[in-house]
Parts: C-alpha cells; structure tokens; sequence
C-alpha cells in the first residue's frame, strides 16, 4: 500500500491541472450554445448561481476527501466512512464515479475526434487539399473511428506519464495556449461587422427565455459538468494536493477560472454566430430558437470561416486547435479516475494500467462510433444528466452526514490554520449538509416533471 503517490509539485501545477480538467467543450461549445438559446445573460445569471451556489460545494467535498484519504476515489469513500454499512455504500459511489468517468471519456473522445479531424481540415484547406479536406469534415465512420482513437492514444501517452510527468507537465503547457488562442479569437471576431449585436445579445439579459424550471435544470447539469464534478476527477486531483496547501482558496481559484472560461467563450461564440448571420447564415428558425443547437460549431462555424476566405481558414484552424487542447486537458482527468484506482488498489504499474483501460475505453467508444444514434444520445444523458448529480447529492451525504465533521475540519486546516474562524467555515458546513443535497433533490425532480 506504500507505493509512493504523485503529487502536484506546486499550486500552480495543481490550478492549471484542475482547470484544465474543468476547462473543455463543455465551457467552449456548452455554455455559449445554452447561452444563445436561453436568453443570453439571464442563462448566465442562472449558471453563476449554480457554479457558486451548488458546484462550488461539492467541488471542496471531492477536494477535502481526496486530500484527506491520499487516494483513489473507491478507497478514499470507504475512510470516510463510519461503519460497515456506509463503507459500501461509499465504496459504490466510487465504483459507480468511476464506470461514469469511463463512459464519459467514451462520448467524449467521439466529439474531440470531430475537433481533430475539423482542425485537420481547416490545414488542409490552407494547402489546397480540398478533397481531404472535404473527406475529413464529412463525419464519415472510419473518420469519427479514426480520430476518436487518435485522440485517446494522445490521452493515454500523457496519463501515463504520471501526475507530475504527464498531467501536470502537459496542463502547464496547453493552458496558457489554450487562453491566449481564446483571447486572439475574441479580439478578431469583435472586429467584424454583425458582431456588436451579437455581443448585445449575449449581455443584455432576456429574462423572459430564462425562468422556466428546465433551465435550472440545465444551468445545474452545465454547471456539474463544466466543474468534472461526481465522478471522482477532483477528487483524485485533490489527493495529489499537498498538506500544505489552503484547499478552500484552491478549489476558489478553480471555479472562477472555469467560469471565467465560459463566459469568455460566451465572447467569442455569440457575436461569431452574429456575424455568421450578418454574412446571410440563418442561424434562428422563425420562433427563435437555434438551428442545429448540437451542431452549432461544426454548422454556423465553418459557415463563417467560410465567408471569411484565407484568413477563415487560419481562424479556422485556431479554433479547433483551441477546442483539442481544452478537450485533451479533460479527458486526461476523465482516465486519471480509474488509473489510479487500478495502480492503487490492484498494484498494477501506472504505464501499464494507461494503456489497458485506455484500450477498453477505445473499444466501447467503437460501439459507440458504429452505433452513433442509439448510444451517443443515451450515454450522454445517463452520465450528465443522472449520473453526475446523483453522486454529487451522495458526496454531500457523505461529506455533511456521514464524515465526522472534526476530521473536516482538522483535514482544512493544513495548510489553512484559520480556516475555523473564516466565511467558509461558517457556510459550507451547513450548505453542503442541508442546502446542497435538497437544492440538487429538487433541480433533478424537475427532469421527471413533465
Ligand atoms: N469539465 C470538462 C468540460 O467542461 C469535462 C470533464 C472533465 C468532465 N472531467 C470530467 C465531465 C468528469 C464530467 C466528469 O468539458
């Protein structure tokens, strides 16, 4: 049991690691798409209250627990527990956290296929091969095949590489190029004409689009994915935190800058859509809502990178890039789950462990592939839309009920001595005891409200 673990080597490595597991399509492409359908601001209003109010909870219960076990999320639920009865019922939400990680990783690994091959593409384009890139933007099976398992391979290499060799060497250097991409990308698109009304649109709130209970409903499943919540991702990347740290400002530091993230991509998807229209792409059918919602950036995108000759390619280009890098810095959080597990508890060597459920995730997300309309549809809302909030709501159990609430305590104040006498402390114990697990009880019964 005393194989040394990996450890972040500081708070720097463990911020861009985390963020990097938060910050992905579901902040580039999710948000803005459920933005422009859902009235603008007003959705973001919405989605800031989730984040804070019900993400940001549960996100310190995964970091505090991880922290505290100094293991895999299996292990980590049973020391949380007090007795025979909850040591199962922990040990199963880890079990269940990491079959969801897997199958998450799975649909994931489908759409950021479709982000290389687009990247590829828009490159081809530039050297004039338009067949190619014809053949490599058609979403043909052998293509989504294709680059699905490119893009796992590349997940794979740098999981195995360990925590401060792979995922924390590779976070620190995609992020800053992911948000220096982003910035160049919202700077030239506010240029354009048609942009400013986008903009409007994003931030003048439409509030009458945005009260319907099945927005909550929305916002809080945007929110949980967006924050890799429930699965067991932060909690394993808290379990590589040191003692020392001050976990109540990192996890902090973590979900401003995925909020960050999205409304920046907000700034940049909004006004693109916008402009697209202003170029003669219809993106509003006649009673307002968006065409193609789940196509949004392979449909209105390439529509505007069109209009937009050489320069829409190289735009193009850097788009996709963009959205690789912030798909590849997730999904490596998404195998970490069952790898640690696997190293831990089944003392199976960290390459070896990589590359054999890497494997076994590559061939279910095949069956995906070959059996796109009836699984990928279903797989999604089985992990995001049930999955993660029920392991949250069970997390919060834990954490308020089951856990003593002196061991939390004692666990927050490494690194962070006063931390029982801050705004945090007087909060949070109470937030995630009662407020968290009834707030996500009734968002998610709106799903079986008509
Ligand atoms: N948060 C990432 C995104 O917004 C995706 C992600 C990474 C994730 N790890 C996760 C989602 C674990 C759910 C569970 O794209």
């Amino acid at each position: 049991m005393s194989a040394p673990r990996g450890e972040f080597s500081s708070r720097f490595g463990f911020i861009l690691a985390a963020s990097g597991s938060a910050v992905g399509l579901g902040n580039i492409w999710g948000f803005p798409t459920q933005a422009a359908n859902n009235g603008g601001a007003a959705f973001l209003v919405i989605y800031l209250l989730m984040a804070f109010g019900l993400a940001y909870p549960v996100l310190m219960a995964e970091l505090i627990i991880g922290r505290h076990a100094k293991a895999n999320a299996v292990t980590a639920m049973a020391v949380i527990a007090r007795g025979p009865v909850s040591k199962k019922l922990g040990m199963g939400v880890g079990y269940t956290g990491i079959a969801a990680s897997c199958l998450i990783l799975c649909f994931y690994s489908v759409v950021a296929g479709w982000m290389i091959s687009h990247f590829l593409a828009s490159l081809s384009d530039i050297v004039n091969l338009s067949d190619f890139s014809a053949w490599l933007t058609s979403l043909n099976l052998i293509g989504n095949a294709l680059f699905a398992l490119i893009f796992l391979v590349l997940t794979i290499f740098i999981v195995s590489g360990g925590i401060k060799g792979g995922i924390e060497k590779w976070s620190i250097r995609l992020m800053p190029g992911l948000l220096a991409i982003l910035l160049l990308l919202i700077i030239y698109v506010l240029t354009l004409d048609g942009a400013m009304v986008g903009l409007k649109a994003y931030l003048l709130p439409d509030f009458s689009k945005a009260v319907e209970p099945k927005l909550m409903v929305s916002a809080l499943g945007q929110a949980f994915f967006s924050l890799s919540l429930g699965v067991g991702t932060m909690l394993i990347y808290g379990s590589y935190v040191g003692k020392g740290e001050n976990l109540v400002s990192l996890g902090y530091a973590v979900t401003f800058l995925d909020i960050l993230i999205s409304v920046m991509a907000g700034l940049l998807i909004l006004p693109a859509m916008y402009v697209a229209q202003y170029n003669g792409v219809v993106i509003y059918n006649e009673s307002g809502l968006l065409i193609a919602e789940n196509t949004l950036i392979f449909t209105v995108l390439p529509a505007l990178f069109d209009t937009m000759d050489l320069v829409g390619q190289w735009v193009s280009m850097a788009f996709f890039l963009l959205m690789t890098i912030a798909a590849l810095t997730s999904s490596i959080s998404m195998l970490e789950v069952p790898v640690a597990y696997v190293v831990e508890n089944h003392k199976v060597d960290r390459r070896r462990a990589s590359w054999l459920i890497g494997t076994v995730i590559s061939f279910m997300a095949m069956i995906i592939v070959v059996n796109f309309e009836l699984l990928f549809g279903f797989i999604v809302m089985l992990t995001t839309r049930y999955g993660q909030p029920l392991l949250g709501f069970m997390l919060c159990l834990f954490v308020g009920w089951i856990w003593h609430r002196n061991r939390v305590l004692d666990e927050l104040r490494k690194g962070y001595v006063q931390v029982e006498h801050s705004l945090f402390w007087k909060v949070w114990p109470f937030y995630i005891r009662y407020i968290c697990p009834l707030a996500i009880l009734m968002v998610f019964s709106q799903l079986f409200i008509a």
